[in-house]
Parts: structure tokens; sequence; C-alpha cells
């Protein structure tokens, strides 16, 4: 192999030509299909009396049939074709020429799922970020916009159906019983937004008027048969619509807005112009075939995707190490609209817990990148949380620096100043900066250094001269290629509670002996937002009655360890009475967390294992406070991940934090059996299912009730869970009760699952969930179920959901993936190669569940080690694979 190509941001170059329109033609067959493209071309440099420079087009696993310019078919001394490129050393010098090009692609061979490929008999496309070289030759970089065109031409009966990008502007019959459509895209856009669909598909269709009166077609195409299930996504998509417009005056602009649904796509779905590509466990949704769960994904990503229209698709990246730029900016939208659809806070804790358990991780592993990555060999594996969810958070840092309002006149002057351009981050920071006046210091840092700060906090009170001082101090740890860190721009927002447990006013904070207000319009403030942006700081509250407890950091206001000085007491104190809800759930994670971590120190000394009574009662007063929302309760009692405890510990024991957190689950189920009991009870229902927010608490607290009362192992136990299971009206029901069944070993379990499987066969979607129940099952030797599952008529390595439910699956579990004999790796170094040769996208996601093996024991070191080492000697492995191999290993 050749060895693969880092690629560095702070090599940009403008390109030298640009595109003006683009016209395709795709004559689609079963032994191969014909791109054929005309290309409006211009340099960025006119009149350039020097030799013009070489057109360099991306173009990989293409045929090149043949390349004209200005009408003229280019010998073979014209032009220069590698297996990655094609080069026209000496372009026309005139202000604009016309390129054609014609290629050959086999389309039903694409295993990659990019570029074009076929799924379920349509074919379909997906090229962000850079499959479109795959289709035809083209400078395929998103600073290229362009107008397109598309025609597409298929067998009538095979491909009825014919989609494209922007408005539909002719269609009609062939010879040969073939037809075609042209399509028409008015906007300009990068060839990453580009899409193609054509096969067996039918609609279901419906409508929104936008506030200007644009009256907008929608469809949703699936089959025939899966038409149903897709009236969720439709829902969502209106809410979506309207939404955007009311929040951000933003909307939609053209007359026709597609959703296709597809069961082989690599990632969750795709904003490509007026054609998103879906997932179809994003879309398709029915009571009885999709948890909850599922429902607020699809809400939460058919938002998304729309929401990329403006952010992403009217304004859209320069090159791809500003990716962020759309993906933090939308999550944020997108985390935003799910707050207002259901609970604020406990969409909050969603989203930080999903932070933690997955993103502070990765940035502090060998994989550590900046929000901006500086370099990249595949950019597929730069879609990563760090790019995606820490990038959200410092779009929401903006938010809580300038507040709704001045955010909003950020986003508009942003619009304002970039529509129909290609931007860098920097563009978004001035624009926010811009519109407020605003001093930003040091936040740029955060596009620019990886790694998760840790802030200190330490208080004090002072009686006499009723002063309460915080003294900060941030520290970002040292991340690959990054020893030294700059200090950054961290807000804290904060709140005083007094001995009643309610907030103090605030009026004035001194900062390094500088007065500032903080109250508006005389009215003083509940909460402040305190700009850290030194190494170290300190703040002086004033006129302070009585000492203190500080609700430090609400809402998470920014994405960092924080380390204070708290007891367990004032910890306690901010558990049962701070007004910020988030706080109020972080203070019961701080305390499982410290709990968690001493009983990890026990079982390592072979101690026993008990809990503080205070713990227990914490908990209870928790569980059984009805004036609390059922959904925070679930969230409050539920102990934090297994990830997130390793990813505090200097040496991660999967066996120990496994072992404490099901001993705290028992033992909270034994002292409190009869509340869990009554929650349970009291929260069954036998109305028909509706996804809002009321009932899905209630599920959800019924659910995770269920769950700790199995741990018990008890045969009373057993027979509510399975006559739960069995009097379930959803599947929220139906899997909350089966997953509260498999935790144990034993004929229940296996008798349940055969049922489960029995019941659902014909759902391919179902029988995934099934899949990854069972692979990330934390019983004993689970590998060789696994194993044995690969083999089962459910599973195919060619399909991503199938993968990532049985192999991603799989990686999650603490006992069987890191399992100390080295069984759960070598299965994962096993299927990696197996898979690499098929999906070198899907192949490296899974590589690296292993990226992280300098986090465990030497035993372990050793074994994952062993199978990095192994991956990577292997010949023909992808670029993909290569890049997380090899950083792995460094
Ligand atoms: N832009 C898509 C989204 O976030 C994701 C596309 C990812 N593509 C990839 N090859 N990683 O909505
Ligand atoms: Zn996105």
């Amino acid at each position: 192999m050749e060895t693969p190509k880092e690629i560095f941001l702070k090599d940009y170059k403008k390109p030298d030509y640009f595109f003006d329109t683009v016209d395709l033609t795709f004559s689609l067959g079963e032994e191969h299909t014909i791109v054929s493209s005309s290309i409006t071309v211009y340099p960025r440099i006119e009149g350039n009396s020097s030799a013009p420079p070489s057109l360099v087009l991306d173009g990989v696993d293409l045929k090149l049939v043949s390349i004209k310019v200005d009408g003229k078919q280019l010998q073979k001394e014209d032009y220069h074709l590698d297996t990655r490129h094609l080069t026209i050393s000496s372009p026309p010098s005139t202000a604009r020429f016309t390129l054609e090009i014609v290629t050959e692609i086999q389309p039903q061979k694409n295993t990659s799922l990019e570029g074009l490929y076929k799924s379920s008999g349509n074919f379909v496309t997906h090229c962000e970020a850079e499959g479109f070289r795959k289709i035809t030759y083209y400078q395929d970089r998103p600073d290229i916009m362009a107008k397109y065109t598309c025609r597409v031409e298929g067998d009538n009966a095979l491909y009825p159906v014919l989609l494209s990008n922007g408005n539909l502007v002719e269609e009609g019959n062939l010879e040969g019983g073939k037809h075609y459509a042209v399509w028409e895209d008015p906007h300009k856009k990068p060839c990453y937004l580009f899409a193609l669909v054509a096969g067996q598909l039918q609609s279901r269709d419906d409508s929104f008027v936008t506030r200007s009166g644009r009256n907008v077609s929608l469809k949703i195409w699936t089959t025939a048969q899966d038409l149903p299930k897709t009236a969720h996504a439709m829902n969502s998509l209106k809410a979506s619509m309207k939404w955007d417009e009311d929040v951000f005056g933003l909307e939609y602009d053209l007359d026709l807005f597609n959703i296709v649904v597809v069961a082989d796509f690599n990632m969750g779905a795709m904003e490509n112009k007026s054609l998103n590509i879906f997932n179809s466990v994003l879309v398709l949704a029915s009571p009885e075939t999709a948890s909850d769960a599922e429902y607020a994904r699809i809400q939460g990503v058919i938002a998304h995707e729309y929401f990329h229209n403006w952010t992403g698709n009217r304004v859209t990246c320069r090159d791809w190490f500003q990716l962020t730029l759309k993906e933090g900016l939308t999550v944020f939208r997108d985390q935003e609209f799910s707050s207002d659809m259901g609970s604020r806070s406990v969409k909050r804790i969603e989203d930080v817990s999903f932070l933690r358990n997955n993103q502070f991780p990765e940035d502090a592993g060998p994989m550590a990148h900046p929000v901006r990555p500086h370099s990249y060999i595949k950019m597929d594996n730069f879609y990563t949380s760090t790019v995606y969810r820490k990038g959200a958070q410092v779009v929401r840092m903006y938010k809580t620096l300038l507040g709704s309002q001045g955010f909003r006149r950020g986003m508009d002057l942003y619009f304002k100043r970039h529509d129909g351009q290609a931007v860098t981050c920097e563009d978004f920071y001035a624009a926010m900066r811009d519109a407020n006046d605003a001093d930003f210091a040091n936040l740029l840092h955060w596009y620019s250094q990886a790694g998760t700060p840790t802030v200190k906090v330490t208080s004090f009170y002072n009686s006499e001269a009723k002063t309460y001082s915080l003294k900060f101090s941030q520290q970002v740890p040292p991340t690959p290629g990054q020893a030294v860190k700059e200090p950054m721009l961290i807000p804290v927002a904060v709140g005083l509670l007094d001995s009643n447990g309610k907030d103090m006013p605030l009026t004035s904070v001194y900062r390094d002996g500088m007065l500032q207000v903080v109250s508006t319009d005389g009215q003083p403030a509940y909460t402040t937002v305190l700009k850290i942006t030194k190494k170290e700081e300190e703040f002086v509250f004033v006129e302070i009655s009585e000492r203190p407890v500080p609700s430090l950091l609400r809402g998470y206001s920014a994405p960092v360890r924080l380390m204070s000085d708290l007891t367990d007491a004032d910890i306690f104190f901010l558990l049962a009475h701070d007004s910020d809800e988030f706080n109020r759930w972080e203070a019961g994670q701080v305390l499982s967390a410290k709990l968690m971590l001493s009983l990890v120190g026990d079982f390592q000394q072979n101690k026993p294992l008990s809990l503080t009574a205070d713990f227990v009662h914490g908990f209870k007063s928790i569980l059984t406070d009805y004036t609390l929302d059922k959904e925070f309760i679930a969230k409050a009692i539920d102990l934090p991940g297994v990830g997130e405890i390793m990813d505090m510990m200097d040496i991660a024991d999967p066996d120990a934090v496994h072992v404490v957190r099901s001993f705290i689950r028992k033992h909270l189920a034994s002292e409190l059996k009869a509340e869990f009991l009554k929650t349970v009870e009291n929260n069954r229902s036998s109305d028909p299912y509706v996804f809002d927010h009321s009932k899905k608490s209630r599920r959800t607290l019924k659910n995770i009730a269920l769950s700790y009362l199995a741990s018990l192992e008890d045969a009373q136990i057993t027979e509510l869970a399975l006559s739960e299971y069995k009097t379930a009206t959803n599947m929220t029901d139906q899997f909350g009760a089966l997953t509260a069944l498999v935790q144990n070993p034993g004929k229940t379990r296996d008798d349940v699952l055969a049922d489960f499987y029995g019941k659902w066969e014909h759902d391919y979607l179902v029988i995934n969930k099934w899949l990854g129940l069972q692979a990330s099952a934390n019983i004993p030797e689970n590998v060789e179920n696994v194993r044995k599952l690969l083999k089962h008529r459910a599973f195919d390595l060619r399909n991503p959901n199938k993968v990532r439910s049985l192999i991603g699956g799989f990686c999650a579990s603490p006992v069987n993936f890191h399992a100390k004999d080295g069984s759960g790796y070598k299965f994962l170094g096993e299927i990696v190669l197996q898979l690499d040769k098929l999906n070198p996208q899907g192949a490296s996601r899974m590589v690296s569940a292993l990226s992280r093996w300098r986090r465990y024991d030497e035993t372990r070191q050793a074994h994952a080690k062993a199978q990095l080492e192994m991956i990577l000697s292997t010949n023909g492995l992808s670029e993909n694979v290569f890049e997380i191999a090899s950083k792995s290993l460094a």
C-alpha cells in the first residue's frame, strides 16, 4: 500500500478553478452505469499571463470513457490519470471553458456505501465527505459551489421513481422500457450535497405553508409496506420547519422537500439539498415496533437534517477541517429543538451524559483532536463526538455569553454576511462578536485545543466583610501533538443558595478587584455567568449575608471537568434544593461517582462492599418525590455509566466498575423494593401509545424501576417482568421488560429471547434491537453467543445497522469486550479485517473501540496492542482503518 497521506489545515489553498454550472446525466444499468458531466469552468485569477495552472480532478474507482474540452476530445498526452486524480496539464486560458467527462461505474458492486450504490434493489447516493469522486471526476471539495442539473435515465419497471436535488423540470419515456427525469437545483451547492435516488418507492405526502406563504410539498419515500411507519417522521419534519421560523426566522427555500428511507447506510442521515437520505432506523417508527428512545432520536435527526438547509447548505464549509461549523451548530440547533419539544432539563441531562460517556474518553485518548482538527488522513474518521457534540457545546457557550437575543443577532449577521458561501469557524466567531460588540477574548482556543479542561474551584466566606469568593484555576491536559495549552474563555454560570436552599439575589461581583454589576435593570440576578479567561482567577461577591452553598456551572455552561471543594453535605444540600434542575441531577451524579470510585477501590483490595444510609436515603427521597418531573426522576436514579467512571480512573478497571455498579443497583433494589414496586404500579398505563413528555416520562420511570427490581433475581419479580412483557401494548414497554429479564442468565432469559424473535422475525429493525441487546449483555463468556449470532440469518456484515447492533453492541459490554483473556479484542480484530474489505468506514468505526487500550492494565494492554499490530500489518488495509490503528499505536 502507498503510505497514506496526511492533509493539514495549514496547507489550505484556494482552488485555481471554480465551477459555475454542472449538468449531469446518469444512465442507470444493471451491468454498469454511465455518468456524463458537462461543467463550465473558470479560473480564479482571470487573464493569467503566464501559463494557466493545471486542473486537477479527484476520481476513485472510475473508468474514464471520454474527456472533452470545449467540445474537443482530449488525446492521451493532454491529461494524466492515476488511481486518484485526472490532471489536465494545460487547460485553455480563456475566461470560461466547458469540460465534458464520461465515466463508467458499477454501483451494484459498491459495498463501501459511498458514491452511488445499490440498497434493496434501489440506486442511492451518499457523497459526504468525499464520495462524489466515486461518481465522476470532479474537484471534490466543499469550496467548489455550482448550480446543478441532473438527468436520470433508467428502466421504467425497476426504477419507477427517479429523484435528484431541486425541482423536477421534465420527465418522459424512452425507448426500450426506459424513462427519464430532469431535476434542476437553483441553489449553488458543493458536490457533497448532490443526491440521486432511483427505485421502487412510494411516498407519504403532506405539505407545509411557510410564514411568507410558500406552499412546500413534503414527501417521505419508502417501500409500500413501511409507509404507515413514516407518520412520526412527517410530524417531526413539520414541527422542525415551524420551529426554525419561530426561533431563527429561517424559512424553507424550495417548493419540494423529499426524504428517502434507505436500509443500508453508513451514517444516520444526510442533508442533500431538498433530498435528504435517511438510515431507515431514523425514520421508521410505529408504537408497536419503536421505543420512546427511537421516537426521540427520529425527531432530533429529522430536525437536524432539515436545519442543515441553512446551517450547512446555504452557508457551507470552506474545507473539511471546518466540519464543526455546520455540525456543531446544527447539533446545537437540534438539541434546542428537542428541548422545546420535551423537557429542557431532561434533554440537557441526556446530552451531557452522552458527552461524558463518549466524547470525554475520545478527548483523553490517542485520537484526541480539537473540534476543528489540524490534520486528517481520511476525513470520514473525523465525524466524531468531538466535532459534533463538543462542537455543539462550544456553540452553546456563545449563547450563554450573549443571551438568546444576542445569539440570534449573531446568527442573523452570519447569514447576512455568508449566505451562498463556503466559510470558516472564524467567520462564525466574527459574526457573533460583531453583532454584539462582544469581547470573547480567548474563546477561539476552543477550536484549536484538544482535551477536556479541568476547572478547580475553591470557595471562601468572610463573615465580617460579608463577601464570598470563588477562586478558579483551569488546566487543559496535553493531547497528542499538543503538549502545552493556553488558558481559554470558560463561562461558568453560578448561583448561591442560602441556608433555606433559596437563591440569593446577586447584585455585584469583583473580578481582579474590578467591580462588575450583575443585576439587570436594577433587578438582582439569581444566576450570573462568570467569564474565566486566565489560568487562575478570583471572583468576590459582595453583600452576602451568610455562608452560601454555591451552585456551579449551572446547566453545564461549559464542557469541562469541574472539581470543587464542596463537602458531601453541600452536595446533598444541592441535590435537595438547587433551583437549577440540571445541577440537582448533577449533585446526585457527583455523589454516585464518588461512591462508585471508592467502592471500586474496596473491590480491588478485596474489601466487602457496602452503601451508606445517607446514600440510600438520598436516592429514596428522589425516587419518592411526587413533586418532581417523572422523567427527571428516571434520570436522577440512573447511575453514571461504566464508561464515564472508567474515564475518571488512572487505570480503567472494567470488571471492578461493572461489579460495583451492579452491586449498588442490587443493593438499592433490595432496600427500596417496595418503593420500586410502587413506582412500577403507579406508572403502568393501558392508554394507547402517545409520544409526548408526560406519557414518555411514565414509561421511562416504570422501566427503570423494573430494571432495578430485576437485578434482585427473585422469582416474584421475574413473574412481574414476564407479565409486563406479555401485556405490553407498545415496544417501549415490551423492550423495557425484555431488557430487565435478560440481565440474568438462565432459562427464562433464553425463552423470552426466543419468544421475541418469533414475534418480530419479519421486522429487521426490531430484530436489530434483539441482536444489540444480546451482544451488549454482561453475562459471562458472551463472546461465544455473539460468534453464533454472526452466523444467524438475521445478521449481515454488509449492513451497517446490523454491524452496529451486534459488533458495536458487543464492544459496549465492559465484561465481555474487555475480557481479561483477550477473547473480546481478538473477536473484534477478526471482524475488523473482514469488514474492511467490504466497508472501510464501518471497519474504522469498529476499530476505534481498541484505540484507548493504554487506559487498561498491562494484561489487557498486551492483548489489545497485539490486535492493533495484527491489523496494521495486514496487506491492503484501507486508509480509514490505517489511520485509527496507526494513531492508536503511536
Ligand atoms: N452530514 C451528515 C450529518 O451529520 C453526516 C454525513 C457523514 N458522512 C460520513 N461519511 N461520515 O447530518
Ligand atoms: Zn449533520
